[in-house]
C-alpha cells in the first residue's frame, strides 16, 4: 500500500481509508488530547468533540437514498435519506467512550459490546477476546465499530472476527478511530480487506511496547482515570 504524504489529510492515502482533513481546529484539538499536562477533565470533554467530527464523517459512508421535500416557500429540495438498519459496537474498554457522542447523533441506536484487552506481557501484544453481546439481528445491520486507538491493529482485527461469526458482512462495517498508525492499519486492512477506516489522525509508528508515537498515551486509562 503506498502512502504519500498529503499535509492536508496526514501521510495515509487509500481508498479504504478516511483521514479527516487537518484543520487548525482539528491539530487543536489533538494538541490537548496529546498533551501530558492535560487533565482528565479536560481530556474527556476534548474526545467528545473529536469523536463527535469522527461519527459525523462515518455516518457519510452509509447508505442513503434521494428523498425529496416540500419546504414552506411550497418548493421542492432535492435531498437525501438515511437508508439502512445500523448499530453500533464499541471494543471495550476504551471503545466505550465513543457511545455517548454515537447516541447523541444517532437516536436510539442499538449497542453492542466486545470486551477485547490486549495482553501487555506478551511482546506481540496479543488482544484477546472476554466478552461479547450484540444485538439479535446484527446479521442485517451496517455496524459502526468504535475503538479511540489503532497500534497494531489486533484488537480491531479480533473484534471484526467476532463481528463476521455473527453474520456481520465485513463490507457492511466502518470502524471509526480516533489515532492510528501505517503499520496497524495496514494490518487490519491485510485482514479484513473490504472493512472501511475513518480516523482523525495517522501517527508515525509504534514503539518497542507497541504504544503509538506520538500518540497520548493509554486512551483508556486516561479517559476512565486509571493511570
Ligand atoms: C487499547 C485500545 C485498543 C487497543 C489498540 O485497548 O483501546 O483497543 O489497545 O491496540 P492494538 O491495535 O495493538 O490491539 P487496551 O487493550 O489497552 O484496553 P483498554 O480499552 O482497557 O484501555
Ligand atoms: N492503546 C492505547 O491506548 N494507546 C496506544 O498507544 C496503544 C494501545
Amino acid at each position: 500500500m503506498s502512502a504519500p504524504s498529503n499535509p492536508a489529510t496526514g501521510p495515509y492515502i487509500d481508498p479504504r481509508v478516511t483521514v479527516l482533513p487537518r484543520t487548525v481546529q482539528l491539530t487543536a484539538l489533538h494538541t490537548i488530547m496529546r498533551d501530558k499536562e492535560t487533565s482528565r477533565n479536560d481530556f474527556i470533554f476534548y474526545s467528545n468533540r473529536l469523536i463527535r467530527l469522527l461519527i459525523e464523517a462515518g455516518l457519510c459512508l452509509l447508505p442513503f437514498e434521494d428523498k425529496a421535500v416540500t419546504t414552506p416557500t411550497g418548493t421542492h429540495f432535492a435531498g437525501k435519506e438515511f437508508s439502512a438498519k445500523l448499530a453500533g459496537v464499541s471494543i471495550m474498554r476504551a471503545g466505550e467512550s465513543m457511545e455517548g457522542p454515537l447516541r447523541d447523533v444517532c437516536k436510539m441506536v442499538r449497542i453492542g459490546k466486545i470486551l477485547i484487552q490486549r495482553d501487555e506481557s506478551s511482546p506481540s501484544k496479543e488482544a484477546k477476546l472476554f466478552y461479547c453481546k450484540l444485538p439479535v439481528d446484527i446479521h442485517e445491520r451496517h455496524v459502526i465499530l468504535l475503538d479511540p486507538m489503532i497500534a497494531t491493529g489486533g484488537s480491531a482485527i479480533k473484534a471484526i472476527e467476532v463481528l463476521r461469526q455473527h453474520g456481520v458482512k465485513e463490507e457492511n462495517i466502518i470502524f471509526l478511530n480516533i489515532i492510528s498508525c501505517p503499520e496497524g492499519i495496514s494490518n487490519v486492512l491485510t485482514a479484513c480487506p473490504l472493512v472501511k477506516i475513518v480516523t482523525t489522525w495517522v501517527d508515525d509508528s509504534l514503539n518497542n511496547h507497541k504504544y503509538i508515537l506520538p500518540g497520548l498515551g493509554d486512551f483508556g486509562d486516561r479517559y476512565f482515570g486509571t493511570e
